[in-house]
């Protein structure tokens, strides 16, 4: 990069223009602490998270357009579901509801700021958008079953199992929101390493997937199939927010290999042990008797086998060796290849349905 290219003070994408400063080049941009302009798009390094973002948007789809019709008649009917069942499905809403919030929130008013790449921001705006669509999606199922919305959305800060995943979360987010808090220091830019790792490896990747594979599991014996549905979706595009997560994690380990020190390994280990606990409790509480074939000795396997998979991902030894999935459905259904018929007419209906007219 030329010298009259590092724009003064900041990394923003806000910063005074400069006249005639040096273009672009590929070889300028990095991922965290770049001082190349960041208002230009092209020219693409990160062809991955380009790409991502066009997968995203290829992928739209709107929580009001999934009919709630059977789960409002299974939900007032007075014998169509036990006790237990309303419980999960309670649980899960109150969890789901505030949680996709606070990880908008993580992106928009902590990570955004510190990623100074324009492919991987235009990326999180999208992401932004879908944990949006999911608060809507979580918002339109408790509306539709005709919930008590105020005990819904207060359960992070009533039920221990629910508030200790997201108490366990906002102390990753919160020094970086500081509006003092830079990048460009080993220690400031561990802590952006390990907020990282604590929303998109363990929040995005581990607290979601009990929620997931009760609900869809309920899905799968015909109840609550419209939930199931809208699930289904956030499902999807979670797991392209984990692998984004996961591109960047690994995208700046290789940039700053020096952040990834034994004592930093050691703590992301820990890090990822105590969201597997926190995620096991969570399920005995939503699930305190085994129902629809599950039970919470299945759910400590399944938290094992996606704990190792994360630890895989990012490039840490697996923690629970040899353990089988004891839910292969759900990685069929995360399955993007096979998803996609699923989901095609939907976007051709986009594609069509979308044009705007202009007549009265
Ligand atoms: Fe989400
Ligand atoms: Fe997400």
């Amino acid at each position: 990069m030329s010298a009259t290219a590092q724009p003064l003070g900041g990394i923003t994408g806000l910063e005074t223009l400069q006249m005639g400063a040096a273009r672009v080049q590929v070889d300028d941009k990095k991922i965290i602490n770049c001082h190349a302009d960041l208002n230009q798009l092209v020219p693409f390094k990160y062809r991955w998270a380009w790409k991502k973002y066009l997968d995203a948007c290829a992928n739209h789809w709107m929580p009001n357009e999934i009919n709630m019709a059977a789960d409002v008649a299974l939900w007032k009917s007075l014998d169509g579901l036990t006790e237990d069942e309303r419980n999960i499905i309670k649980r899960n809403l109150g969890f789901f509801a505030t949680a996709d919030s606070l990880v908008a929130n993580n992106l928009v008013l902590a990570v955004y700021r510190h990623i100074t790449n324009p492919e991987c921001r235009q990326y999180l705006l999208r992401q932004a958008f879908e944990e949006a669509l999911h608060t809507h999606a979580y918002q339109h199922v408790i509306e539709s079953l005709g919930m008590d919305e105020a005990e819904v959305f207060n359960m992070y800060r009533e039920i221990p199992s629910v508030a200790r995943k997201a108490a366990w979360s906002l102390k990753y987010t919160q020094s970086l929101g500081d509006p003092t808090f830079k990048t460009g220091t080993l220690e400031n830019d561990q802590r952006l390493l390990r907020d990282l790792i604590a929303f998109y490896v363990i929040f995005e990747g581990v607290f979601f997937y009990v929620g997931f594979a009760q609900i869809l599991s309920m899905g799968r014996r015909n109840k609550m199939t419209g939930t199931a549905e809208q699930l289904q979706y956030i499902l999807r595009d979670e797991s392209m927010h984990l692998n984004f997560g996961i591109d960047l994690i690994n995208q700046i380990k290789i940039e700053n290999p020096h952040l990834w020190t034994e004592a930093f390994k050691l703590e992301a280990i820990k890090m990822i042990h105590e969201g597997v606990e926190l995620e096991y409790v969570y399920a005995v509480d939503t699930m305190p008797r085994g129902i629809l074939g599950l039970n919470a000795e299945m759910f400590k396997d399944y938290l094992h086998f996606i704990a190792n998979r994360r630890c895989a991902q990012i490039g840490l030894t697996q923690q629970f060796p040899g353990t089988i999935n004891p839910f292969p459905w759900m990685s069929e259904i995360m399955d993007l290849k096979k998803e996609k018929n699923f989901f095609e007419t939907r976007v051709i209906e986009y594609q069509t349905g979308g044009t705007l007219s202009w007549e009265e």
